[in-house]
C-alpha cells in the first residue's frame, strides 16, 4: 500500500533499524534545504472555473488500464474519460465488472500486478501522475497467441511510485470497496489511523503537543494557588487558576450527567490546552457513568499531565518535528520539479536527503529501553485523536475500538474505521470505492452525511463509485455510466435521470423499484457484462441492446454532445439513426459476439503524444 494520504496499512512508527550504539545522525539546516528550482518551464494549468462550478482537481484524459493474464489481455479501461470539481461529488455507475475498482485503483496509481495502466493522461491539481509512464514498461505481443509479454523497467518505476507519492500526499483519500484490503491485521487500529495521521498532519499534531507541554498542570498533588502559598519549585505542584476552575465545571457537568455541558466544558479545557483530542478524551471518562468525583478528578488530571513531557521526550518530539517539515519541504520540491516537468531534476540530492530522513526516523523509535518512554505521550495523542476520528463515523464505544485489531470488528464497523481514516487526512480528492455498500441503511445515510460535510467544510471533490443509484440522485452532482470499460454517458445528475440517453443507461434506471408506480414490472437488461479479454467489437453494448443496428458492431461510438454538459457515447444519436431508447419499441437481441484481440483496430500501446 503506498504510504501516502490513501490510507495505510502497517503502523504509525518505523521498524526500528539501528539499534543498540548508534551514533547521533545531525540535522543539519543546509543539507535538508530544498535544491532551488527555476520557474522556467510551462506550468500545466488547471482549468478555472466555470459558470460558478469548482476548480478541477482531477481530469483523467483517455486512461487504458490492461491485466496481461496468462489467459490474455483483459482490456479493464478502454479510454476513460473523467473530470472531478471541488466541492463536487461525481459519480461512477455501473455493473459488477465494468471497471469502476478499476478506475479509482487507476487513480491512485495502485493498479496491482497483473495490471497496468498502459496509456492516458491523470491530471492531480495541475501535474500529471503518469508523466513518464512509457518510459515504464515496453510490450510486445507473443505470436499470435493473444498474450502480451511486459518488460518492466524498474527503475523508472521505482522512481515514478517516489514522485507520484509524494505529489499524491495529502491529496488523495481512498475508502475502499474491501475494508479489509487497507487494513493490517496485526496492528490495533489505533496503530494504524495513527500511522495515517502521524503523516498527514505530523507537524499539526507535534506542535500542539509541544503547544499544550507549555500549560500542562506538573506531575504531583495539586494545592491551589492564593495568597500566602509559595510559588511551586521544579516538579511543581500547582496547576493554573483558569485551568483548575475550567476542570470543575467540567466535574460539575459531569456530576449532573448532563451530556451537553459535559461537551461544552471539556472542549473549553482542551481549548485552555491548546490539544483538541483532550476534549475527546474528558468527555469519554465522563461517559463511564457512576464514578465518583474524586476518581473522575484524578482521571482528568492524568489527561491533563498526559502531555507534560519530560526534557528528553520534548527533544524527541522537536526532533521529529524537524523530520516532518523536512519530509513536506522534500514533497513540495518533487510537486514544483513535476509541476515544471522536469521529474529528473529532483535527483541525487534529494534521494540522499530523503535517505537522511529514513535514517533519522528510524534511529528516533529504535533506541532500546528510553524508546517506549520517549514516544509515549506523542502514542498517547495519536491515539485520542484517533478515537475522535472514530467518534465521528458513529462508531458508539471508539476508545474500545481503537484499541482492537480488525479481527475483532464486524464488517461494518470495519468500513467505518477506514471511512475515519481516509477522511482524517482531510484529502482534496477521495476516492471512496462502494463505500456504503457493507453499511447498514441508517448508517449509510450518516456516512454519506458525513462526506457531504467533508465537501462542504474543506472543498474535497469526491469520486463516488458505487452500484445504487439511489445514492448517486441523493449525494451525486455528476454522474458517469460505465459500461465495459467505457463511459457511455455522462451529465449532471438531474439531467442524465430525467433524460436518460443510453440505452444502457435506460436499462439500469428501469431496473429500479418505484414506490409511486407499484404496478410496473421490474425490467432487467439481457445478458452479462462480457468477458473484457474478447471484448464485442464496435459498440461494446451492442450484444444486450435492443436497439442494435449494424454500425454498432462495427464502429465504437464517439461520445457526442447531447445538451448542457450531457454525453453520450451511442449510434442512436451520432446522426446514423435518430431513434430514442424512450420512444423506440425496443429491437432484436443480437447474441454475444466477440473479436480475437488481434483484430482490434487500434494498437496496443499507442505511440506517446
Ligand atoms: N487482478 C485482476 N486480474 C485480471 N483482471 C482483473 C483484475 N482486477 C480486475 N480485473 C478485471 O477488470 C474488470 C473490471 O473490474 P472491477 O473494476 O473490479 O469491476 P467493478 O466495476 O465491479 O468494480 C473486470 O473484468 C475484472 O475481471
Ligand atoms: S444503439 Fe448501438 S451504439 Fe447505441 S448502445 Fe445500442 S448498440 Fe450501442
Ligand atoms: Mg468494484
Amino acid at each position: 500500500m503506498a504510504s501516502e494520504s490513501v490510507p495505510t496499512s502497517g503502523r504509525w512508527r518505523p521498524t526500528g533499524g539501528h539499534r543498540g550504539a548508534v551514533s547521533r545522525p545531525r540535522l543539519q539546516g543546509r543539507s535538508a534545504r530544498p535544491a532551488r528550482v527555476a520557474p522556467t518551464a510551462p506550468v500545466t494549468r488547471v482549468p478555472r472555473s466555470d459558470s460558478g462550478r469548482g476548480r478541477v482537481v482531477l481530469d483523467v484524459q483517455n486512461l487504458r488500464t490492461y491485466f496481461f493474464t496468462y489467459d490474455g489481455v483483459v482490456r479493464a479501461l478502454e479510454g476513460i474519460n473523467l473530470q472531478a470539481r471541488a466541492g463536487e461529488t461525481t459519480g461512477v455507475v455501473g455493473e459488477t465488472g465494468c471497471g469502476k475498482s478499476v478506475t479509482a485503483f487507476s487513480v491512485a496509481r495502485l493498479v496491482s500486478e497483473p495490471g497496468r495502466v498502459i496509456s492516458g493522461k491523470i491530471l492531480l491539481n495541475g501535474v500529471d501522475l503518469l508523466w513518464g509512464l512509457d518510459r515504464e514498461a515496453r510490450y510486445r505481443r507473443i505470436g499470435t497467441t493473444g498474450r502480451v509479454k511486459v518488460s518492466r523497467n524498474f527503475g523508472e518505476i521505482r522512481a515514478a511510485n517516489q514522485r507520484v507519492g509524494s505529489v499524491r500526499g495529502r491529496g488523495v483519500g481512498m475508502i475502499f470497496q474491501e475494508p479489509t484490503q487497507a487494513m493490517n491485521p496485526v496492528f490495533s487500529i489505533s496503530d494504524q489511523l495513527g500511522e495515517s495521521l502521524l503523516l498527514h498532519r505530523g507537524v499539526e499534531i507535534l506542535d500542539g503537543l509541544l503547544r499544550a507541554d507549555r500549560v500542562a498542570p506538573p506531575i504531583g498533588p495539586i494545592v491551589e494557588e492564593g495568597p500566602g502559598i509559595a510559588p511551586p519549585k521544579r516538579g511543581g505542584v500547582h496547576t493554573s487558576p483558569e485551568i483548575e476552575q475550567a476542570l470543575e465545571l467540567y466535574l460539575n457537568a459531569a456530576a449532573q450527567g448532563d451530556s451537553a455541558s459535559i461537551r461544552s466544558t471539556a472542549a473549553d479545557l482542551a481549548r485552555r490546552m491548546g490539544l483538541p483530542s483532550v476534549a475527546t478524551e474528558l468527555v469519554q471518562y465522563a461517559r463511564t457513568a457512576g464514578k465518583p468525583t474524586a476518581r473522575l478528578r484524578r482521571m482528568a488530571m492524568r489527561s491533563l499531565r498526559r502531555v507534560h513531557l519530560g526534557a528528553m521526550q520534548r527533544r524527541y518530539i522537536r526532533h521529529l518535528r524537524r523530520v516532518e517539515v523536512l519530509r513536506q519541504r522534500l514533497n513540495g520540491v518533487y510537486l514544483e520539479e513535476m509541476k515544471l516537468e522536469r521529474h529528473n531534476r529532483v535527483g541525487i540530492g534529494a534521494v540522499r536527503v530523503r535517505m537522511r530522513l529514513e535514517k533519522l526516523r528510524h534511529f528516533y523509535f529504535g533506541i532500546r529501553g528510553i524508546k517506549r518512554r520517549m514516544y509515549r505521550p506523542l502514542r498517547n495523542e495519536l491515539f485520542w485523536r484517533t478515537v475522535e476520528q472514530l467518534e465521528q463515523v458513529r462508531i458508539a464505544n471508539p476508545a474500545q475500538v481503537a484499541r482492537g485489531y480488525p479481527h475483532e470488528l464486524s464488517g461494518g464497523m470495519l468500513q467505518r474505521a477506514m471511512i475515519a481514516m481516509a477522511l482524517s487526512c482531510q484529502p482534496t480528492l477521495l476516492l471512496a470505492d462502494e463505500p456504503t455498500t457493507a453499511l447498514d441503511v441508517t448508517i449509510q445515510a450518516q456516512i454519506l452525511d458525513l462526506m457531504r460535510q467533508l465537501r462542504e467544510s474543506v472543498g474535497t471533490a469526491i469520486v463516488l463509485i458505487t452500484h445504487d443509484l439511489g445514492v448517486v440522485a441523493e449525494v451525486c452532482d455528476h454522474v458517469n455510466v460505465m459500461y465495459a470499460g467505457i463511459i457511455v454517458e455522462n451529465g449532471p445528475v438531474t439531467e442524465v435521470f430525467r433524460r436518460p440517453l443510453h440505452p444502457y443507461t435506460h436499462g439500469l434506471l428501469a431496473s429500479i423499484p418505484r414506490f409511486d408506480q407499484p404496478d410496473r414490472d421490474l425490467q432487467t437488461i439481457p445478458g452479462a457484462v462480457p468477458n473484457l479479454i474478447h471484448p464485442p467489437p464496435g459498440c461494446r453494448f451492442h450484444p444486450r441492446c435492443p436497439y442494435a443496428m449494424p454500425i454498432c458492431k462495427e464502429v465504437r461510438p464517439e461520445p457526442q454532445l447531447q445538451g448542457p454538459d450531457h454525453l453520450v457515447a451511442c449510434h442512436l444519436y451520432g446522426g446514423a439513426e435518430e431513434t430514442s431508447p424512450a420512444e423506440g419499441e425496443g429491437g432484436e437481441v443480437v447474441e454475444g459476439e466477440t473479436a480475437p484481440a488481434d483484430d482490434l483496430a487500434e494498437p496496443l500501446v499507442p505511440p506517446p503524444s
